[in-house]
């Protein structure tokens, strides 16, 4: 239906952002950026800290005079901050509270930490149900320093569930010893950028429920339309999470609101998977970092080159399906949200030109191959080499420890796919036989599929530390209503590895 390529290209193209319901308008740069808040551990022992977040609905002000319901860890969206240095294990107690939904059933949810890698019985099986009332124990080994995040992953819900707010930042920090002077604390800040559709009332549309709602009118930078943040002269550390479930953004700092000024730099210092090995700038008015659904982005900007008063606009920079990294002559820009800066610092920060050395998978000729298409089958269905979602079906039985090569191909035009993959982290090898975009370079676990496009990815299918980790894990399509709806696969790891939904099943709250 209305759904398909052309309205993505549409979206893309031409839509305006901050096309809010009609009562009530959004004054853009008005409201300060909140910063959600470190979720603190309930105690700890030598190895562990254990925490606890529980999902609930409650009541809040996103557009101005207007209530709008979401569903929240910890009643907010989004959620807590989780922040937790690399080798310390987690364990949080994930409480179902949300009762059930405008039609009376209760609502079920998964708990997924995006980009970790931890046991199948602790990674959101998309069927590993906590039903209201119930409680599930997760346990994460935080064994690779990067940006994480966490999100429901309830089968066929998951859009509904991600809209209506569950969804929050996981931050495992590099550990002391590799000693880079960084930005920290308040001057390390994640920014979640997510797109929503609100009614008239305030209420959050969900995009499942109307065909033309893909793309959300208000965009969010955490939780707040067009904010505005006072920043020193000085480096920060932002830690870029693209929540979205159907929109993609291309970054851009500019001196003006309405187009690209010369010379503002990104500094990419990591990608999903931690950091890069070494910096990479990208530069107005030419280059752009593309920020596709579930892809984050570790990104310093150094605000000491700009006077006191300057406004600094954060631009997304809109251009039809080309996410090359390098701006159109066509392309639109719409400001996602303004830098004041207001005061001077001293700033001892630094950023190292060697980051963090990013071991290289070797591509041996011997290596298993194996081919995912992702397109619409013949069904009309989202489908991965032809097939939709089935739980009952394997469609790639990688041996434990074993590094293959997957290609990723996207042969229909109009349209892209964000490609996921549970349990690794993955390096690009190419697109279309090119090499990857320098700040591609890293470890990632969401890989942008182009149209007409095919990606060759290498991947060791174990965990990071090495670890062996057996079952079922999901790869699937991040645009969530193409991953609800049927683009959705799964591989086991080892033969017979455990059972994702009967080892570790939620417990009754008594
Ligand atoms: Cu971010 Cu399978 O999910
Ligand atoms: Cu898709």
């Amino acid at each position: 239906g209305l759904i398909g390529g052309s309205s993505l290209a549409l979206a893309l193209g031409v839509q305006s952002y901050q096309r809010t319901p009609a009562n009530t308008k959004i004054e853009p740069f008005e409201r300060s950026l909140i910063i959600p808040p470190l979720l603190k551990p309930i105690r700890s022992d030598e190895t562990t800290d254990y925490y606890e977040i529980t999902l609930q609905k409650s009541s809040t002000e996103i557009l101005p005079g207007l209530k709008t319901e979401i569903w929240g860890y910890n009643g907010i969206a989004p959620g807590p901050t989780i922040r937790q240095s690399e080798g310390r294990k987690s364990v949080i107690r994930f409480i179902n509270k949300l009762g059930k939904d405008s039609q009376g059933k209760p609502i079920n949810n998964v708990i997924h930490v995006h980009g970790m890698a931890t046991s199948a019985a602790y990674d959101g099986y998309t069927t590993d149900y906590i039903p209201p009332d119930y409680f599930k124990d997760y346990i994460y080994p935080n064994e690779r320093a990067s940006i994480l995040w966490y999100h429901d992953h309830t089968m066929d819900l998951t859009a509904r569930n991600v809209d209506a707010g569950l969804a929050g930042m996981y931050i495992v920090e590099e550990p002391e010893d590799l000693n880079l002077p960084l930005p920290k604390g308040n001057y390390d800040i994640p920014l979640i950028l997510q797109t929503k559709r609100f009614a008239q009332d305030g209420s959050i549309i969900f995009y499942n429920q109307t065909p033309d709602n893909l793309y959300g009118n208000v965009l969010l930078v955490n939780g707040v339309p067009s904010p505005k943040m006072e920043v020193a002269r000085r480096k920060y550390r932002f830690r870029i999470l693209n929540a979205s479930g159907g929109r993609n953004y291309q970054l851009a700092l500019s001196q003006k609101i309405d187009s690209l000024t010369e010379g503002e730099k990104l500094i990419v210092i990591g990608s999903d998977g931690g950091l890069l090995s070494e910096p990479v700038e990208i530069v107005t008015p030419e280059q752009v970092l593309p920020v596709v659904m579930a892809e984050r982005y570790d990104v310093i900007i150094d605000f000491s080159k700009y006077p006191l008063g300057t406004e600094v606009f954060l631009q997304n920079v809109i251009q039809g399906l080309d996410f090359s990294g390098s701006v159109a002559k066509n392309a639109q820009i719409n400001p996602i949200m303004r830098f004041d800066v207001v005061r001077s610092e001293a700033d001892e920060s630094e950023i190292p030109r060697q980051l963090r050395p990013v071991e290289r998978l070797s591509v041996t000729s011997n290596i298993p191959e194996r081919t995912f298409i992702f397109r619409r089958n013949q069904q009309g269905k989202w489908a991965i080499n032809g097939k939709t979602w089935d739980e009952n079906r394997i469609d790639a039985h990688p041996q434990s420890g074993a590094v293959e090569i997957w290609h990723f191909i996207n042969p229909e035009k109009g349209m892209m796919h964000p490609i996921h993959l549970h349990l690794v982290e993955a390096q690009l090898l190419d697109r279309n036989g090119e090499p990857p975009r320098p700040f591609e370079r890293g470890w990632k676990d969401v890989f942008l599929l182009n149209e007409l496009e095919e990606l060759r990815i290498v991947a060791r299918f174990k965990g990071s530390n090495g670890e062996k980790l057996t079952g079922k894990f999901m790869m699937h399509c991040h645009q969530l209503l193409h991953e609800d709806r049927g683009m959705m696969s799964q591989f086991e790891v080892g033969d017979g590895g455990l059972d994702p939904v009967a080892t570790a099943p939620a417990q009754p709250l008594s």
